[in-house]
């Protein structure tokens, strides 16, 4: 029987990068006789405008049933100003099949493409897991006297014992599983003593069943600043939902850009959902410029996690050849187009 993966295409370079990841899915299916399949769903902007329907009601349970990974490209589009469908389609696979680590590898693959001086890929090489399910994304919250001079805005931050400590001995876990030797928990906890007391009382409850583990604790601002000073200190972060979303944008310029970076939202053991981290770019959109490389990246995270890592390696350094080679968007200074690096890529698989 076939593992079958969902594959929406999204919107903007969602589509465009989207296409050129599941050729590369599609070469890897056929020369190696991998045992999986694909189906196409056009969840989107375009049929939300047509239709209303952004997450159509059965998609979870569907997926739970059927589905061994969703493969998902960039939501966003100008003429759905609210971004609703995004955030239905988005967050409402995230919270709905409670994927709570979202992995996002920071990893340069080429040294020429770190912005930071005197940085090599040596220097360039962790994972962040941003908690994914709670935080400031619940949408818990409201506006008083919207629109008038006293409006209150109140939105609510939820950390639960729960949510925290699986993140966080999630990604202990992880790191003992390969290999990796730091992990460094980060949060606002000298600002934020309620929610963020939690993560420290946890914390120091999780890194003692992980005494191989040089666990380590930084307000995020300080790793902020520690990120962009040296990198290569850092082997796994963990942190709560937003500050890993901001980081994840910063740990992906060190790379090279957000055209380099991949992500998976995982709940292990479970239907997962793999993505990347930039967004959908409408003004770039249709023009075959978009780089690929972080969808194609995610293609790799996606066929890790269904046990064919040797392919996911193989990915990975056939990028960083075609990054070596410049066979590449002009981001990173190539000359070619989403399609012309899909298929270099795909050819030199
Ligand atoms: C991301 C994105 C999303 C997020 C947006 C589109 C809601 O920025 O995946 O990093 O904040 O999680
Ligand atoms: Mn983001």
């Amino acid at each position: 029987m076939n593992k079958r993966i969902a594959f929406i295409p999204g919107d903007g370079i969602g589509v465009d990068v989207t296409a050129e990841a599941v050729k590369v899915l599609a070469t890897l299916i056929k020369a190696r006789s991998l045992p999986l399949e694909y189906v196409t769903f056009d969840w989107g902007a375009e049929k939300y405008l047509r239709e209303g329907v952004s997450l159509p009601k059965d998609a979870l349970e569907m997926f739970r049933r059927d589905y061994y990974a969703i493969f998902i490209g960039a939501l966003g589009d100008p003429r759905v100003p609210s971004n609703q469908h995004a955030a239905d389609i988005l967050l409402g696979i995230r919270f709905g099949l409670d994927l709570y680590a979202n992995q996002r590898p920071v990893k340069l693959l080429d040294s020429r493409l770190c912005p930071l001086k005197h940085r090599g890929t040596q220097d360039v090489n962790f994972v962040i897991f941003r908690e994914n399910t709670e935080g400031l994304y619940v949408g818990m919250g409201g506006n008083f006297k919207r629109g008038t001079p006293d409006e209150v805005a109140i939105q609510e931050d939820v950390n639960t014992r729960k949510g925290v400590e699986r993140v966080i001995v999630h990604a202990f876990e992880y790191a003992r599983r390969t290999g990796r030797k730091k992990l460094c928990m980060s949060d606002k906890a000298n600002a934020l003593p309620f929610g963020h007391g939690l993560w420290q009382r946890v914390f120091a409850e999780v890194k003692s069943k992980f005494p191989e583990i040089e666990a380590r604790h930084l307000y995020v601002d300080t790793l902020a600043m520690e990120l962009v000073r040296d990198p290569s200190q850092f082997d796994v972060i963990v942190t709560c939902n937003m500050f890993g979303d901001i980081l994840s944008d910063l740990g992906a310029q060190l790379q090279g850009g957000l055209g380099l970076a991949p992500s998976a939202n995982l709940n292990p053991g479970n239907v997962s959902m793999f993505e990347t981290v930039h967004g959908s770019a409408p003004p770039l959109a249709g023009k075959n410029v978009a780089n690929p490389m972080a969808a194609i990246l995610t293609v790799g995270m996606m066929l890790d996690d269904l046990g064919f890592s040797p392919e996911a390696v193989k990915i990975e350094s056939v990028v960083a050849d075609a990054l070596h080679q410049e066979k590449s968007t002009i981001d990173v200074g190539g000359k070619l187009g989403t399609r012309e690096v899909g298929d270099w890529i795909c050819s030199n698989l």
